[in-house]
């Protein structure tokens, strides 16, 4: 294959969007694809539709230059890039068919030689199933393209730094895939490339959010347990962890994101039988959530009684983890829509600091709802709320260690 002169990324969402513009900002043409023509027009205008530090002035960049180039119809290149979807059915069950109609739009203009990658977090063996589904209508494509997996595994709010420095590991359907997918990655990341097949490339993306969420739900289990036997979490956590060996992570109201609280449906869905701890760990941080929505209800029914007449309600944060604007799987919202249901929607403020509107919640600026208050919950400590003042006369009910000395 010679070098990528063109990049052809399918979907410019949180993901996708970053990756196309630092391989165009790398000095590769791109053309991004997406099917919404909001994203499209705003992208094509310079801007971003999503809340990441430092990706808009390179987006402007990249799309003054040419180099970046937004569009709702593929156009053929050297190299493709799944960047779509894929979340859980009602039954947890995966959706991979964004990444199934994303490539039925890329096969008709494959060409031998082309590098066909998928980001997207997919099941064990998707990757297999894609290659075959290409073959099977461009039968003279097989073994002439090289088709490897190769997950992101940035933060949120950090993306375009993190694209650059992380590791990634790549897995490609043979040997040779994963050098060229190899390739393309090295012109930009500076982090280490790690080869694999592609199954276990998909495995170890799954991995690694499992691996969090079953840490997640340790801590927040304790915190549970913390509460009835009256111990600070925070501290107890805090103490432990002076163990040499024991690092046990903090607190939430329950785990959030588009990530951790759905790719471990994936590994059980598959694997029901053998996925034992993965599953309890995903209902014990669902459990979380639905916990602090009776904790917040107790309080207004306690403060009800003692004064009398319904309290004011500021629940503060959406977002599924501080700083971000992101409530895709945000277990703030759950609790949020939780709270609201029960209450009746009397009384209740909301206050999201990265968004000035919403769709389904009216927000309140956040020091307003704070003011006017009698009970506060902390759902995300976004870092507008650390400077709130911590010792007032309102009930404060800190689920996410806004006040967290320790
Ligand atoms: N957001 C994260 O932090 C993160 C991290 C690692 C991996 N991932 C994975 O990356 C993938 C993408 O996630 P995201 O957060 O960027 O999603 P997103 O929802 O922000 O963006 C996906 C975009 O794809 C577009 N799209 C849908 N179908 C399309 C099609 N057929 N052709 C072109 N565009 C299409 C949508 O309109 C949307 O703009 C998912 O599989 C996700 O699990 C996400």
């Amino acid at each position: 294959m010679n070098k990528i002169k063109k990049a052809c990324f399918m979907g410019l969402g949180y993901i996708g969007l970053p990756t196309a513009t630092v391989t165009a900002n790398n000095g590769i043409e791109v053309i991004g694809v997406d099917t919404n023509p909001q994203v499209v027009n705003t992208i094509n205008q310079g801007d971003i539709h999503i809340v990441e530090p430092d990706l808009k002035q390179m987006v402007a960049e990249v799309v003054e230059k040419g180099l970046l180039k937004a569009s709702l119809k593929p156009e053929i290149s050297d190299a493709y890039f799944i960047v779509v979807p894929t979340p859980f059915k009602d039954n947890h069950e995966p959706d991979i068919s964004f990444v199934v109609s994303a490539t039925q739009q890329l096969i008709p203009i494959l060409k031998k030689g082309d590098l066909f990658i998928i980001e997207s977090t997919c099941p064990v063996h998707t990757t297999e199933k894609i290659s075959q589904l290409i073959y099977k209508e461009r039968p003279e494509l097989e073994n002439n393209l090289h088709i490897a997996y190769c997950p992101e595994r940035v933060l949120p709010g950090n993306v375009v730094s993190e694209l650059i420095h992380n590791d990634r590991v790549i897995g490609g359907i043979d040997n040779i895939s994963t050098e060229k997918a190899k390739d393309f990655y090295q012109t930009f990341v500076k982090g280490q490339l790690h080869s694999t097949n592609a199954r276990t490339a998909e495995m170890c993306k799954l991995t690694e959010n499992a691996s969090r969420d079953v840490q997640i739900a340790f801590a927040n289990e304790l915190s549970i347990i913390c509460d009835k036997a009256d111990i600070n979490v925070w501290e107890l956590i805090h103490l432990a962890n002076q163990h040499p060996r024991v690092n046990i992570l903090q607190p939430g109201c329950g785990v959030g994101g588009h990530c951790i609280a759905v790719d471990p449906w994936f590994i059980v869905s598959k694997y029901p039988a053998e996925s034992n701890i993965i599953k309890q760990a995903r209902k014990v941080n669902n459990y979380k959530a639905l916990w602090c929505s009776e904790k917040i209800h107790n309080s207004i029914l306690e403060f009800q009684l003692k004064h009398n007449r319904a309290p004011q309600v500021a629940l503060m944060g959406l977002a599924f983890k501080p700083n971000i604007d992101d409530l895709r799987e945000s277990p703030a919202k759950y609790i949020v829509q939780k709270v609201m249901q029960s209450e009746n929607n009397a009384n209740i403020m909301i206050a999201e600091p990265n968004i000035e509107e919403h769709k389904v919640f009216k927000l309140t600026n956040y020091k307003e709802a704070f003011e006017k208050a009698d009970i506060v919950a902390y759902l995300v400590a976004h870092k507008e709320f650390t400077n709130l003042p911590q010792s007032s006369e309102k009930v404060i009910l800190d689920f996410c260690g806004i006040s967290n000395n320790f």
